[in-house]
C-alpha cells in the first residue's frame, strides 16, 4: 500500500520497514560498542518513541534500564509549539549513564529541554538517540549521538510517529502527501 488516509489526511510511503530495521540494527551496534563494560539507563521519550527503543532495547547487548520521561510540544497538530512539560522519575537519573531515546528530533526544542531538566539530577552521562532528524527544521542545536536517519522537513507517521495520535502502529514510515 503506498497511500495511507489518516483522519482528514493522505499520507505515501517515504521509508520502508526494512530500512527502519537497518538503521535500528547500526545504532545498536554503536551503542554496543561505545556503552561496552558499562550500564546503560534508557530514557524512552513518551509516545512516539515506545516502538523504536523497544526494537532497539532487544538488540543491546550490555546491562539496561528503562526509565520513561514525557515530553508534550505538539498537541494534535502538525507544528511544533515550543512548549514543552516534562514528566519523569528524575532521581533514577542520578549517577546514570543516561540514554535519551527520541522519535524524531524535529526543531530540537523538546529534547533541549529534557537535556536541560535532566542535567539538574547529576547524570554521570547524558546522550540522545532519535530515530529520525529533521536537520532543516531545527531551531536549536542539540547533540544526536546516534541517528537513524536525517529526512527532509515533512510531517511524518508511523514506527511509533503519530498523526493526532493515529499511525503509531504502521510498520512503514509514511510522508504528509501535498494534494
Ligand atoms: P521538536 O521539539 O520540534 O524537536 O519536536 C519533537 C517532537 O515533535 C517529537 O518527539 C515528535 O513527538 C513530534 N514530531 C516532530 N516532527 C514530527 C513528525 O513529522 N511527525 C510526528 N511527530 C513529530
Ligand atoms: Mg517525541
Amino acid at each position: 500500500m503506498i497511500f495511507k488516509t489518516i483522519l482528514d489526511k493522505t499520507f505515501r510511503l517515504y521509508i520502508t520497514a526494512e530500512q527502519i530495521a537497518a538503521a535500528v540494527e547500526r545504532i545498536a551496534e554503536e551503542i554496543n560498542r561505545d556503552y561496552a563494560g558499562r550500564e546503560l539507563t534508557l530514557v524512552v521519550t513518551l509516545k512516539g518513541a515506545m516502538v523504536f527503543s523497544m526494537d532497539l532495547l532487544r538488540r543491546l547487548r550490555v546491562p539496561c534500564r528503562v526509565e520513561t520521561i514525557s515530553a508534550k510540544s505538539y498537541g494534535n497538530a502538525v507544528e511544533s509549539s515550543g512548549k514543552v512539560e516534562i514528566v519523569a522519575n528524575f532521581d533514577t537519573f542520578r549517577g546514570r549513564n543516561v540514554l535519551v531515546v527520541e522519535d524524531i528530533v524535529d526543531s530540537g526544542l523538546t529534547i533541549a529541554a529534557i537535556l536541560d531538566k535532566i542535567s539538574q539530577y547529576e547524570p554521570a552521562e547524558t546522550a540522545v538517540a532519535a530515530m529520525f532528524s529533521k536537520p532543516a527544521m531545527r531551531k536549536t542545536d542539540v547533540p544526536v549521538a546516534y541517528l537513524g536517519r536525517e529526512i527532509e522537513p515533512l510531517f511524518i507517521v508511523g514506527y511509533g510517529l503519530d498523526y493526532a495520535e493515529y499511525g503509531r502502529e504502521l510498520p512503514d514510515v509514511y510522508q504528509l502527501a501535498d494534494t
